[in-house]
């Protein structure tokens, strides 16, 4: 079933380095585009996961960046 497909996937974690970050949610499938978009404001942190409705995720501003994969900040000095 896909409920229990996307129950296990991974969390990641954004925590925001600034106010006014973007976390934005592309859709799954053939038409790729912005389905959500969560603001965070400095310190504020999002968890959230991969699913059904969600296959990518852009981050716009600086953050911090936690997955399976590791951690990255695209925060430049
Ligand atoms: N309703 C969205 C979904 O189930 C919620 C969501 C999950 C989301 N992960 C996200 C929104 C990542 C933005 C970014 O897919």
């Amino acid at each position: 079933m896909k409920e229990d497909l996307f129950n296990k996937t991974d969390f990641f974690v954004v925590k925001a380095l600034e106010d006014g970050v973007n976390v934005i949610g592309l859709t799954r499938g053939s038409d790729t585009r912005f389905h959500h978009t969560e603001k965070l404001d400095k310190g504020e942190i999002m968890i959230a996961q991969f699913t059904e409705h969600t296959s990518a995720v852009k981050v716009r501003g600086k953050a911090i960046i936690q997955t399976s994969h590791g951690e990255i900040s695209n925060e430049t000095e």
